[in-house]
């Protein structure tokens, strides 16, 4: 490394999107088990709008930096690391924070090899959606073969992951959107059935489409606003698993009694702040059963969703676009140039 110094993005908390800008900061130093890994690109997520507005703190201990991902090449260990990560090889992994940086601190355990074939700007769209996806599915949502699982958000990041998993585990997603080309996408991705909330009762289609009986799992980022209608779609003793907020946490009325009535699981769930072995478990299980078909010669062929790619210093703009909902999958955040290992900062 020439320098002890890196270029991040640096926020004051409550800001706007361009109040973001590119600063100057020490290279995180290595903590036990951990490797240091030069960021070629990393991507946004919902949660780093939020921790820029001031209304979601890195957890304690780790970097205030934004960035939940990263992708790039290992620039060094700490002594005490027991994995086979050399340096040079080409990881990304989902993170605590700190990956809208030069260079991030990973443990060892977390770090995920990049599907050969792969671009580095690409694979930066695949730890945070595609880890969560698997999560809500296999960890918690106890996906069965054949289920028939309610997906909203259905163009977001996890959504565009969640569908194609479905697909691969065997069973039919049904997906909600608010515009045409996303519920498109998600067709094209293996959705047996897609609904625009914003000109239908969901509830109505899903209960038409399944003759009555209702879905089998629901996975919900959208919370209050479509509580009611999941109600209606969900069928008795079907899984819910709660994963956002973008409705609203706030309800109120006949709630408890319906979830009694249906014998209804519903579970929260969020990863940032689980613990390190949590994300060891999730990492080891998406990397031995989902990251195979990440190759172009695997006969299913999973496909990390990019929207858009913004350089380094145009951060603002891809928080901008994220604010708008206008991305269908990943907005990617490109650090380095990916022949040359160039910042591209360094060459305004
Ligand atoms: N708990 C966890 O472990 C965990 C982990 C990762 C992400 N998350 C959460 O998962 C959600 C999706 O993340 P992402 O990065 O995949 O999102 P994303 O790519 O930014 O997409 C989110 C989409 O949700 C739709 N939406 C926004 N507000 C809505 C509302 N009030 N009602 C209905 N639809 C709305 C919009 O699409 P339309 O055009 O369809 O409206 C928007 O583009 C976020 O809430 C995020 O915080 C949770």
């Amino acid at each position: 490394m020439a320098s002890d110094q890196m270029k991040y993005i640096h926020f004051e908390k409550g800001c706007e999107p361009d109040g973001l800008s590119v600063q100057t900061t020490p290279v995180p130093a290595l903590r036990s088990r951990e490797v240091l890994v030069k960021v070629f690109a990393t991507a946004i997520n919902r949660a780093d709008i939020l921790q820029r507005r001031g209304m979601y703190p890195a957890p304690p201990g780790e970097s205030d930096i934004l960035g939940l991902e990263a992708s790039g090449t290992v620039a060094a260990r700490a002594d005490d690391c027991t994995s086979q990560w050399h340096i040079g090889d080409r990881v990304m992994a989902l993170l605590a924070g700190g990956g809208y940086a030069e260079y991030v601190a990973v443990p060892e355990d977390v770090l995920m090899p990049v599907p050969s074939g792969m671009s580095l700007t690409t694979a930066a769209g695949i730890p945070e959606v595609w880890l969560t996806a698997y999560q809500l599915l296999h960890l918690v949502g106890d996906l069965q073969k054949g289920d028939t699982v309610l997906i909203h958000a259905g163009g977001s990041g996890v959504g565009t992951a969640a569908t194609q998993l479905c697909v691969y585990a065997g069973c039919r997603p049904i997906v909600t959107a608010g515009s045409q080309s996303k519920l498109d996408t998600a067709l094209s991705l293996g959705a047996v059935a897609a609904f625009n909330y914003k000109q239908e009762d969901f509830s109505e289609k899903v209960l038409e489409f399944t003759n009555g009986r209702g879905v089998d799992l629901i996975l919900d980022c959208i919370g209050a606003s479509y509580y009611e209608q999941n109600m209606k779609s969900i069928k008795t003793e079907g899984r819910w698993v709660l994963y956002g907020l973008l409705g609203g946490g706030s309800i109120s009325g006949d709630v408890l009694s319906q979830i009694l009535r249906k014998r209804v699981r519903i579970t929260g769930t969020t990863l940032r702040v689980r613990p390190l072995e949590y994300k060891k478990t999730l990492t080891q299980r998406f990397t031995q059963d989902a990251l195979p078909l990440f190759k172009a010669d695997s006969s299913l062929q999973l496909t990390p969703i990019i929207d858009s790619v913004f350089p380094f210093h145009k951060a603002a703009d891809a928080h901008k676009s994220m604010e708008t909902n206008q991305n269908t999958g990943k907005i990617v955040l490109q650090i380095r140039h990916e022949d040359t290992g160039k910042t591209l900062h360094d060459e305004l």
